[in-house]
């Protein structure tokens, strides 16, 4: 039997408590102000990574970001342009679909919608050199967010290879990802988040 004072006392969540649940409550709203922390982090891991592009995957983030940051779009969309490949180390076969998922809690439908979906869409630009369809974006023309993503991936995702671009580093990007993932606005534990 567990008796530490800063633990659940249940072995079986059939057997908890409210106690039980106010103290993991809380410190679930402690360990979720070290998200943003914890994301910065692991998008370092893409620092080095070529992959045999012009640019490593960081700075490809990173002048994604300052791609959509210089040309007037909202924080939260910054912030997606950031993060838009950060799947690539876990997700190598799916990788849109991590940072989606990451994003989700905090950012508009459309703004998820590019990022889950950019994949297709930048295949426009290279998926005929592979031996792919470079029109597989076609399955979604008429979606309500088709021409969005074809412009995440237009001006600031196939142009982002650019050595030369003096993209910000990653601190100035920092209080962003610091406020737009602090506040969930779509998330199933919501609530013991407003309690903070
Ligand atoms: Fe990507
Ligand atoms: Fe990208």
């Amino acid at each position: 039997m567990n008796v530490t004072p800063d633990r659940a006392q249940f072995t079986a969540m059939t057997e908890g408590t409210q106690q039980d649940w106010s103290l993991i409550g809380s410190h679930f709203r402690e360990f979720s102000k070290g998200l943003p922390a914890r994301v910065l982090t692991h998008l370092k891991l893409l620092d080095g990574d070529y992959g045999g592009f012009p640019v490593d995957r960081l700075e490809h983030s990173l002048q994604t970001a300052t791609r959509a940051h210089r040309d007037g779009r909202d924080e939260a969309y910054v912030v997606m342009a950031l993060l838009h490949d950060i799947g690539d180390t876990l997700g190598s076969f799916n990788h849109p679909e991590i940072g989606a998922a990451m994003l989700r809690p905090f950012v508009s439908e459309e703004v998820h919608w590019i990022a889950n979906t950019h994949g297709v869409f930048q295949g426009y630009y290279f998926f005929h050199y592979i031996g792919g369809d470079r029109d597989m974006r076609e399955q979604y023309r008429g979606h309500p967010h088709f021409e969005a993503c074809a412009e995440f991936c237009e001006k600031y995702d196939q142009s982002a290879f650019d050595p030369n671009y003096d993209s910000a580093p990653l601190e100035f990007f920092e209080p962003m990802v610091g406020r737009v993932m602090s506040r969930p606005i779509n998330s199933i534990y919501a609530k013991v988040s407003e309690a903070a």
